[in-house]
């Protein structure tokens, strides 16, 4: 058992329970803001202020938030198997509870760069980024996240990873967003493949599927004793 890879796919569902709202649940971030605004490269050019001041915000709240119980049993995984864990979330709460293998898809939170060098990423932790801040190459420092519009410049990485996945376990995403959503066919199609969410995702069509629909946190419990 200690060397089959396991692969976790997730997304905001994983840390709904630790207060952090999804995008398209009821009550969902995107229910509140205009994505186009806040979360494009065409809304960033438009109005900076506005992209800025969403990811502040975002940012200010992850400071005060803390990992749940799906986070820690994600983490705990790794007694067990070879885990990857590829996350579309842009919060930091699975290396919080102590996963050492993740890969973000869609960027990082505490994370900055220059608005022209992709590859300028320093850390911020929890800091505000404010219009007049500036990179080391005097640009103007923006979020460190990939918004619409953009290439996924982990995406290749990621691809391999579920390529080479033993189990692959999907938790807490409606897999509505590509190229992240075409992750799962990568899959060998012979491993075990599981779906945690309380909902029923598009992914469910599909065939050789285990859905445990249930929160992320009893879910986690349940996938463990299933494996
Ligand atoms: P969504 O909001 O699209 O989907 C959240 C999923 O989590 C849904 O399938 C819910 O049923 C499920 N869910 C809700 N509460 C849950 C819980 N307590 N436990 C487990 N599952 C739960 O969020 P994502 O799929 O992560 O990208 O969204 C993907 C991308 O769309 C995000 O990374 C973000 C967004 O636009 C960017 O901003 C670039």
């Amino acid at each position: 058992m200690q060397n089959k890879h396991l692969v976790v796919l997730s997304g905001a569902g994983v840390s709904a329970e630790s207060g952090l709202a999804t995008f398209r649940d009821s009550g969902g971030l995107w229910k509140g803001y205009d994505v186009h605004e806040v979360a494009s490269i065409d809304g960033w050019y438009q109005n900076p202020a506005k992209v800025l001041d969403f990811y502040n915000l975002r940012r200010r709240q992850l400071k005060d938030t803390s990992p749940n119980i799906a986070h820690q049993r994600i983490a705990e995984l790794e007694e067990h198997f070879s885990v990857s864990v590829i996350t579309q979330n842009v919060d930091n709460l699975h290396e919080r509870a102590g996963s050492t293998n993740v890969v973000h898809l869609h960027g990082e939170l505490t994370k900055a760069r220059s608005v022209a060098d992709t590859n300028s990423e320093i850390d911020i932790g929890y800091s505000d980024i404010n219009p007049e801040d500036r990179a080391s190459d005097g640009n103007q420092l923006r979020p460190a996240i990939v918004w619409f519009g953009e290439m996924v410049p982990m995406i290749e990485v990621a691809a391999e990873i579920v390529s080479k996945a033993d189990i692959l376990v999907v938790i807490g995403t409606s897999l509505a967003v590509y190229p992240a959503a075409g992750l799962i066919h990568y899959s060998r199609e012979d491993i075990r493949k599981f779906i945690i969410d309380p909902g029923v995702p598009e992914l469910m069509s599909y065939q050789g599927w285990h859905h445990i629909q249930k929160r992320a946190s009893e879910g986690m419990s349940e996938l463990i004793k299933e494996l």
